[in-house]
């Protein structure tokens, strides 16, 4: 028999927008409101604490930065897909977000005169990436987890608890169903509002820098409930995924000064954004990368995994060890290669998902009593290529918002009833999928989903390799059906986990993929070389996607962006 308990406030994921949610209810309900703080992973692991380079804020008015330049950057760096009005809450609340943390005890990296201290970052044309050396993510997570601290009476931690679905009754969200793993026990949590705050399906793609949970957990539940996933075809490619493995190279690392160099020595960027260099934003450096590769003025690297090289031998010892002490040490332990001494061989890797649930302004989704904050939502602040270090930064404002909402709520709101044959069904989907026995194995499905995505639905796109690579997911699906399960317990069954999360990575691709086969334009992050331009008249919506249960694919609609102060405009840097 599932466990039933009752909570006012759940909130899945204790990445940043998780964690900073649960500080602003804790911190304003004063006790009066219950939270569960559900995670698959236990809270310090979860994908945010390998967030590197840094956080975007306005801080320095009186040396040239303001409001409108932060808006600006944000929504010529979305090529103009971006909410405007989103974009200019987001860089308004900023500030606050970061003297918050410093208040809470976080050690910024501070400049000699004491000020916090900010880097130039790709896209921004003022340096305004405040960072706590090349370990921005950890440092802001150990903040927020220590703050929480204060109000463990306030709230309930269900750790390695893997949420496989949500009732929802009557369009009002009822409870969430999962299993504990530590206990193998399944449990209903019931309560009057849900935070989704999973990050990103990104596990979809083999060479990437996000970390095994990243499967789209809450972006999938979401879907297949019946709310949209919006612009989930704008996938960001970093430029510096480390080879072979693909972990984060920080962009603080070109912040710093990094050149970024082909075979012939060239810093090759000059040919492409000669104004900005290394610091043209990502799209357009993962591009030109890759156009060096494809040209020939790349390096030979294992699995076909070509590169160009990052140097930053000329920063020297000092500014290395100071800076960026966590890149010289990855570079070391998984290339073999000491910045001081050599430069870092890498290539643009799978990074941050554009897409997400669609959300209004609030973060409120179109369920009653679901919410949806962080990289799992798509507001939309970073429209078609999100600028670095908005990511950590749009976690932080929406944390708060959806925090201060979803309080509110849940203090006019009282528990609804449970409706049992709902929650009945969701309890038999993980007793269904206990019971697989089928020929396929899942590990395998997953393998060719990673190989597809990696090689078909790129950096560079076409309409012949975008349909190939939807015919794979589509035959995918079809060999999922008849999966199976090994083990056979409840007890930290992570082969039971990887099926559920499998299914979730499948359904995101599918979308992630035909959404970029229908978009037949090139803008930000999507390039497709059979339509190389951007097609404003055609083209600037937002695409949204929602689950079709008879036909277990996605329907598609459109959506205008909200373009309210500046017209969009060419994108040259
Ligand atoms: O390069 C980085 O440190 C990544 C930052 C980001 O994705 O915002």
């Amino acid at each position: 028999m599932p466990k039933v308990i009752e909570h006012d406030i759940i909130i899945l994921g204790t990445g940043l927008a998780g964690l900073r949610a649960a500080l602003q209810i804790a911190m304003e309900t004063k006790g009066e409101l219950n939270i569960a703080l559900v995670s698959k992973v236990q809270i310090m692991r979860s994908h945010s604490v390998s967030a590197e380079g840094g956080t975007a804020a306005v801080l320095r008015q009186d040396e040239g930065d303001s409001f409108e330049l932060h808006a600006w950057d944000t929504i010529k760096g979305s090529d103009f897909l971006a909410d405007q009005d989103a974009v200019w809450k987001f860089v308004k609340r900023m500030p606050h977000e970061i003297l918050l943390l410093d208040r809470w005890g976080i050690p910024w990296s501070r400049r000699p005169d004491g000020k916090i201290a900010q880097r130039p970052f790709g896209g921004h044309t003022f340096f305004r990436t405040v960072f706590a050396a090349d370990k921005t993510g950890f440092f802001e997570m150990q903040t927020l987890y220590d703050t929480l601290q204060k109000y463990t009476d306030r709230y309930t931690r269900y750790d390695e608890f893997y949420a496989t679905g949500i009732v929802v009754q009557d369009n009002t969200f009822r409870a969430l169903v999962g299993i504990s793993m530590p206990e193998g026990e399944i449990y209903i949590l019931r309560g009057k509002a849900l935070i989704i705050a999973t990050g990103s399906a990104n596990r979809m793609y083999g060479f990437t820098t996000t970390s095994i949970s990243s499967t789209g957990d809450g972006m999938a539940m979401a879907y297949r409930l019946g709310i949209p996933v919006k612009d989930m075809e704008f996938i960001q490619f970093h430029p510096s995924g480390l080879i072979p493995s693909g972990i984060l190279i920080t962009e603080g690392a070109r912040g710093e000064g990094g050149y970024l160099i082909n075979n012939r020595g060239e810093r090759f960027m000059k040919r492409y954004a000669p104004k900005f260099m290394e610091l043209a934003p990502r799209d357009i450096v993962s591009r030109s990368i890759m156009t060096e590769i494809e040209e020939g003025r790349g390096f030979e690297g294992p699995y076909g995994l070509d590169y160009v090289l990052l140097d930053l031998r000329h920063l020297g010892a000092e500014k290395i060890n100071r800076r960026l002490p966590l890149i010289r040490e990855l570079a070391i332990k998984f290339a073999g290669v000491d910045p001081i001494e050599e430069p870092i061989p890498i290539r643009p890797v799978s990074h941050y998902s554009m897409g997400g649930i669609d959300v209004d302004l609030d973060g409120r989704t179109i369920i009653e009593g679901i919410w949806a904050a962080g990289e799992a939502a798509c507001v939309s602040v970073h429209g078609a290529n999100r600028l670095g270090s908005n990511s950590t930064a749009e976690c932080l404002a929406w944390g708060y918002f959806v925090g201060k909402d979803v309080a509110r709520y849940a203090k006019e709101k009282e528990l609804r009833e449970l409706p049992q044959e709902v929650a009945d069904a969701e309890v038999r989907k993980i007793t269904d999928m206990l019971a697989k026995d089928g020929p396929e194995s899942p590990y395998q499905i997953k393998r060719e989903l990673n190989r597809t995505m990696d090689n078909k639905v790129g950096v560079f796109r076409d309409k012949q390799n975008l349909e190939e690579a939807l015919h794979t997911i589509k035959e995918l699906k079809k060999r999922y059906r008849n999966i199976h399960v090994k083990d056979k317990s409840l007890t930290y069954n992570t082969d039971l986990m990887m099926a559920f999360e499998l299914k979730n990575l499948l359904d995101m691709a599918e979308v992630v993929t035909e959404g970029a086969l229908r978009r037949e334009e090139s803008r930000g992050a999507h390039f497709r070389r059979d339509f190389p331009k951007r097609d404003d008249e055609n083209w600037l919506k937002h695409t949204l996607a929602y689950y079709d249960s008879e036909k277990d694919e996605p329907r598609f609609d459109y959506k205008p962006v909200r373009v309210l102060y500046w017209k969009p405009v060419e994108r040259k840097y």
